[in-house]
């Protein structure tokens, strides 16, 4: 018998334009990874309320966000692609997990105090128990393998944690999920390098996948870099050097390389050269983006299709998991 496919599940907030970080650190995986696995992808909407946000907004950046996924290149022939609110089961997952996590492991996430010290008047109940919902999430489907940029692995661990404590205590149940990286798990801010490159940073920290080239080129031309005569390579010209080795082509990397050893370099070519590359690099995404825009009914029944495909695996767990936890 062939073995089977085993099971890739990621979420990707739907709040504001996706960014270059996203697409390197997960976006462009999923699409390699449709291929070979049995992928779903989700937008993690109940995780992006968490955040301050605006009510009236929420659903066009669902919208926006189904655009992106298929505009990359996600197939709904090829994968499940679904909104985390048409599988409420997860939240009640979640509620179940919550009896067996530490509230202490959840003080302790370095996401939990970022976010709290970003919004001081609003540190609400699900900020800290937003990993707790990401594990529902992640075993509702039995995943394998977790694709996810680098500041996530920190949850990907406590799924492991709350799976291996679940399993402890009701009997072995739950497969512990890896993380699955990329090249390049952390691209950093334009304006901020030594942080990473982030939504809610503001427009001018990052570089969205749907910029226009000449928005691209205004944003790059202002990136933070350095003087071309320091000793280390600063924070800001590694990061668009790491850009350039992805959206670029072997030869730029090498020319650039070359005027860094010799301290020759011109930042300004190559952030010309960096917005020339990234431009055309999205330039089929912005059109296929915009055609798509136009259907927002086959948006729906995507989400809608692929929900209810979700669905009925995550009623299958949540049944097996009460039988199991003694409640029915
Ligand atoms: P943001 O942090 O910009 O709000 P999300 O939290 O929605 O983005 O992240 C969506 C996916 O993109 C996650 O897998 C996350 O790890 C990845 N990601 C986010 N920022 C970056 C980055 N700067 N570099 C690489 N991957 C990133
Ligand atoms: N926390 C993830 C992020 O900010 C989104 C997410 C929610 C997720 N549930 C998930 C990612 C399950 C992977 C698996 O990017």
């Amino acid at each position: 018998m062939l073995p089977t496919k085993q099971i890739v599940l990621s979420g990707v907030q739907p709040s504001g334009e996706l960014h270059i970080g996203n697409y390197l650190g997960s976006l462009k995986n999923f699409v390699e990874l449709q291929d070979k696995y049995h992928c779903y992808f989700f937008l993690a909407t109940y995780h992006s309320i968490t955040e301050d946000y605006n009510p009236k907004t929420k659903k066009q950046d669902i919208f926006n966000l189904t655009l992106d996924f298929l505009a990359a290149g996600l197939d709904p022939k090829k994968c499940i692609i679904f909104n985390q609110v048409d599988v409420p089961e997860c939240t009640e997952l979640a509620w179940i997990f919550n009896t067996i996590t530490p509230i202490s492991e959840l003080y302790r996430m370095t996401q939990f105090k970022d976010k709290s010290a970003k919004q001081v008047k609003n540190i609400n109940m699900g900020l800290l128990d937003y990993p707790v919902l990401q594990a529902a999430d992640i075993l509702l489907y039995h995943s394998h393998l977790i694709p996810v940029g680098l500041d996530q692995i920190q949850h990907v661990e406590i799924t492991r944690d709350i799976a291996r404590h679940f399993n402890s205590k009701f009997g072995q149940y739950f497969t512990e999920p890896k993380p699955l990286l990329t090249k390049v798990p952390k691209v950093m801010s334009l304006l901020e390098p030594e942080k990473k490159m982030s939504k809610s940073a503001g427009p001018n920290h990052y570089i969205a996948i749907n910029d226009e080239p000449e928005i691209i080129q205004e944003k790059l031309k202002r990136a933070v870099t350095g003087t071309g005569n320091e000793e280390v390579l600063p924070a800001g010209a590694q990061n668009l050097m790491a850009l350039l080795a992805e959206f670029g082509i072997p030869k730029q990397t090498i020319y650039f390389k070359d005027q860094i050893k010799n301290k020759t370099i011109r930042y300004s070519e190559l952030k010309e050269t960096l917005a020339k590359d990234i431009s055309e690099y999205f330039a089929d995404f912005r059109k296929k983006r915009k055609e798509l825009e136009k259907k927002p009914q086959y948006l729906e029944k995507v989400l809608k299709e692929g929900g209810q495909k979700a669905q009925k695996v995550a009623q299958k767990t949540l049944k097996e998991v009460k039988s199991l936890i003694g409640v029915i």
